[in-house]
């Protein structure tokens, strides 16, 4: 029991409008917590199961309306928003707005675009209500029994709700995996990123098991054995051991692997994508994250595979055998290369969450997502330790790849990662991200990038000049006629 409930026991702690899955899961958890939940969904036919089925298992008062829902909060009232996202969101936190009062706190805790955020932030500002905009990562088990929060919004709100949050969140040693990320849309920002991030974690994982399965010949019972060891190791995270049971998985119907018979097309929600979107506004190469976004979308690009299936020139491929490897060793090389090509993501993935942070003045801890992100969501991993640690020995690290620890582990993955490239192109098998991380990495490792070409021939074409190397100012050369070098 809380001090609230024992002030006032015919009120409720929190409120949670919209009863589909996350929304009762949430409410489910809030109530296991010790918590009185109000909840209200906009058909009655949500509230009324929710209550048959779980009203013995924890305090709910249940609405027929958001007056009714309103009513039955305690001061401060704290609703979270569970509907579609968009419009829906609108009306409910209008009508939420309408019947609260000051200093009350809407919380949106859906897949929210960060600028409708800033956008909701402000208008509810301006009526007195507290908005928080709180990305909740964990799927529907997350929300039952733990999910990663990621709230934005006004500090103030973060104490009164904070120690509501805490109570249902993940728990990783004693830590809570929810913290106050920063003002107006920073939570849903990061929650932006980290579902980018995840979208590269899954694409690795599949451009790992691609080269097992159709480079090595390996079965997909094999593959999951294989990934069960390598659960055990430094990629010990939920999405590899989900893979594992994804592979052992056979289909009822025709006995084949159940992975063999799944559509390869890839669904999308939006989240990588904007992702991407805002990465390309401020000027971040998440190309990991990008190349997973893109080969989503490929896959589901079926006419066009289909056009192309046995249409176009392969080339001269090898098969495994002509390549002379060990089975052992190349299995070793590709979770090197899964590895390398996982903290690349990772680190352009926190590059532009130090580049949103910047530009929206939110002042983000990067070291508080990694220790959030430890437990409850979907990229939760053992290597976020790791990356704690890193910015906890340098909160100014310019990449988590020049932490001295993962910049170790890269003179052990490096090798490798390039062979495994090598292998991908010369067996025929789309590695994207693999080989777009080798590519990013090297160039951030070059001495010189062809970028010198582009100023000159943007200087040719447009006159828009260039810097030099060897002195201060901005130069253009009279491309013409004597070709001279003029300083501007
Ligand atoms: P999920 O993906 O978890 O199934 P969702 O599609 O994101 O959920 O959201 C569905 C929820 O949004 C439902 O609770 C739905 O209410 P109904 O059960 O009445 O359909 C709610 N929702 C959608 N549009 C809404 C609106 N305009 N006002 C209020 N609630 C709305």
């Amino acid at each position: 029991m809380t001090n609230s409930d024992t002030q006032n026991e015919n009120l409720a702690q929190i409120g949670v409008v919209g009863l589909a899955v996350m929304g009762s899961n949430l409410a489910r958890n809030f109530a296991s917590r010790g918590h009185t939940v109000a909840v209200y969904n906009r058909s009655t036919d949500k509230t009324d199961k929710l209550i048959s089925d779980f009203g013995e298992t924890g305090n709910f008062i249940p609405s027929k309306t958001v007056e009714e829902f309103v009513a039955s909060l305690e001061r401060p009232r704290k609703a979270i928003i569970m509907v579609q996202a968009g419009t829906a969101t609108d009306a409910v936190i209008n009508q939420l707005a309408d019947a609260m009062d000051e200093g009350d706190i809407i919380i949106d805790g859906g897949n929210a675009l960060f600028t409708d955020t800033i956008r909701r932030e402000a208008e509810m500002a301006e009526r007195g209500r507290h908005f928080v905009g709180a990305g909740i990562s964990g799927g529907e088990e997350g929300a039952l029994n733990g999910p990663s929060i990621m709230p934005g919004g006004p500090k103030e709100s973060w104490d009164t709700l904070g120690p509501l949050l805490e109570s249902i969140a993940a728990n990783v040693g004693g830590t809570p995996c929810v913290t106050h990320i920063g003002p107006d849309g920073a939570g849903h920002f990061v929650k932006m990123v980290h579902n980018g991030i995840e979208y590269a974690d899954m694409q690795v994982i599949g451009e790992a098991y691609q080269l097992l399965r159709f480079g090595a010949g390996l079965e997909p019972a094999e593959i999951a054995e294989i990934f069960a060891e390598w659960n055990r190791g430094d990629l010990e995270s939920y999405l590899i051991e989900i893979t594992a049971e994804v592979l052992r998985q056979v289909d009822e119907e025709t006995g084949k692997p159940l992975v063999d018979v799944i559509l390869d097309a890839a669904g999308q929600k939006g989240t990588g994508r904007w992702t991407v979107k805002e990465a390309l506004d401020l000027g971040i190469p998440t190309t990991g994250i990008g190349e997973a976004v893109f080969a989503r979308a490929l896959s589901s690009s079926l006419g066009q595979r289909k056009a192309a299936q046995g249409n176009l020139p392969t080339g001269t491929l090898k098969t495994f055998a002509d390549l002379g490897l060990n089975r052992d060793e190349f299995i070793d090389e590709v979770r090197r290369a899964l590895y390398a090509s996982k903290l690349v993501a990772y680190a352009q993935g926190f590059d532009e969450i130090k580049a949103g942070s910047e530009e929206h003045n939110w002042g983000v801890d990067p070291r508080d997502l990694a220790t959030i992100w430890r437990g409850g969501c979907i990229i939760r991993a053992k290597f976020l330790n790791r990356i704690v640690e890193a910015y906890d020995n340098n909160a100014e690290l310019p990449s988590l790849l020049l932490d001295p620890y993962f910049n170790g582990e890269l003179g052990d993955l490096i090798d490798p990662w390039r062979n495994v490239v090598v292998y991908a192109t010369q067996l025929g098998l789309p590695a994207p991200v693999f080989t777009s991380s080798l590519a990013y990495y090297d160039s951030l490792c070059a001495e010189r990038l062809p970028a010198a070409i582009i100023q000159s021939q943007r200087d040719f074409f447009g006159a828009h000049t260039y810097q030099r190397i060897d002195k201060e100012g901005t130069f253009h050369t009279v491309w013409s006629g004597d070709r001279k070098e003029i300083q501007v």
